[in-house]
């Protein structure tokens, strides 16, 4: 049991179907009259704009708009669209997307109000204060970003994502609509799934997890087991939509505040080098760790097997453990993401510099096992 820890609840959260057509009430509720948003072309070219930028019309001003913010977002277009954020006086940021979009709108929000580069904040607690207020409006369920006091950027010159850690960084309001998700593909909506996962898994074995942050990450992995398949499967099931977006959101309240581990400090690493979605990488990280970090952390491995839907049966806590992981390897495999590195195109010639890599990611020193390169190598030869 942890002897201290801190809890944040970050944000404002409303949650409702359709909730997005009724954003201009709710940001003129807050006093909100200028607003400007961040978004990309995918986001764009399905419609999701049109109820937002409806709504808003005659009671907020839509002062400025940045929509092509790329994926795992990047230093660079950050800190060109501040000076267009900065010329608009706007009075809100309003992300509209996932966590490309989100934490790009946050790296905006941060050098709009504080000014410098992005790699001045890089790690935790840089921030000197308050910022721009931001809404976030996630359209996958996946990165939790709309909760969490966490951007991470690509800086593509240095091959690496840079990631901000500070309480004002969080969201001021969450628009959670389960409506909005409903175009993300199956391919998306897995791994973006696999991410809230690895999440809710990571932070609950991680060393700073503490019961707050433990009910929410069991219940996350409990819905995400429920309801991931059908979110994939079946991408109109709105009932499996909105229990994906509410347990995204409640894994991101628990690693924002009990962080994550292995998985996401090798996910961090080979995403800096590799345009790789960042949950297809979680994805297939996710049970190789799981069975390294079981040994140091079992009876914690086996309430996660619990959660993913495992009848323990009277049968030992290492079978269980093992059928909780195979739990999770069957889901990846279900919802037809890679199991394997190579077929991600990482050579494996690639793997000594990545473990490299991976050891100085702020994410391996919330790992319950301390990893030592050689470990970590051996991982990633398991995983390719
Ligand atoms: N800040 C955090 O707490 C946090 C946590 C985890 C991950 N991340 C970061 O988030 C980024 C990944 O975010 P992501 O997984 O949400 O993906 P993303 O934002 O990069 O979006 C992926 C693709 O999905 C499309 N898309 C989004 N919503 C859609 C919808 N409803 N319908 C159709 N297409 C849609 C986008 O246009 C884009 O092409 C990475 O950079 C990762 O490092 C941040
Ligand atoms: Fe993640």
């Amino acid at each position: 049991m942890q002897e201290y820890f801190e809890f944040g609840l970050g944000g404002r959260v409303l949650y409702k179907n359709g909730l997005a057509r009724e954003l201009g009430q709710v940001l003129a509720e807050m006093g909100v009259g200028r607003a400007f948003i961040v978004t990309d072309k995918g986001v764009q070219s399905v419609g999701l704009l049109t109820p937002i930028l409806e709504s808003m019309a005659g009671s907020v001003e839509l002062v400025g708009m940045i929509d092509d913010i790329p994926a795992n977002s990047s230093v660079r277009v950050v800190e060109a669209a501040t000076a267009t954020l900065l010329a608009a006086e706007a009075d809100v940021i309003i992300a509209v997307g996932g966590g490309s979009p989100m934490d790009s709108a946050k790296g905006m929000r941060l050098l709009a109000t504080h000014g410098g580069r992005i790699a001045d904040y890089e790690g935790y607690n840089v921030i000197p204060g308050r910022l721009l207020p931001m809404v976030a409006i996630p359209t996958t369920a996946g990165t939790g970003s709309e909760v969490t006091s966490i951007a991470v950027i690509l800086d593509e010159e240095e091959g690496r994502k840079i990631a901000l850690v500070s309480r004002y960084l969080y969201p001021d309001l969450a628009i959670l609509d389960p409506e909005l998700t409903l175009t993300l593909p199956p391919r998306l909506t897995a791994a973006t799934g696999m991410d809230a996962l690895a999440h809710a898994i990571e932070t609950f074995v991680s060393t700073e997890n503490n019961p707050f942050s433990d009910s929410l990450a069991l219940a996350a992995i409990d819905m995400i087991a429920t309801h991931l398949r059908d979110a994939v499967q079946t991408g109109s099931d709105l009932e499996a939509r909105s229990r994906m977006l509410m347990a995204s959101t409640m894994a991101g309240i628990a690693f924002s505040n009990s962080l994550l581990g292995v998985v996401h400090a090798l996910a961090h690493a080979i995403g800096g080098k590799y345009q790789i979605h960042h949950g297809t990488l979680n994805a297939l990280i996710l049970p190789h760790a799981m069975l390294y970090n079981s040994v140091v952390a079992p009876e914690r491995y086996v309430r996660i097997a619990w959660a993913m839907g495992v009848n323990a049966g009277g049968r030992s806590d290492s079978e269980v453990i093992v059928d909780g992981i195979n739990a999770v390897r069957t889901l990846v495999a279900d919802c037809g993401l890679p199991l394997r590195l190579r077929d991600l195109d990482i050579p494996e010639a690639a793997l000594p510099e990545l473990t490299a890599l991976s050891l100085v990611e702020p994410a391996i020193f919330n790992n319950p096992r301390v990893a030592t390169e050689e470990e970590l190598l051996e991982l990633l030869r398991a995983i390719w």
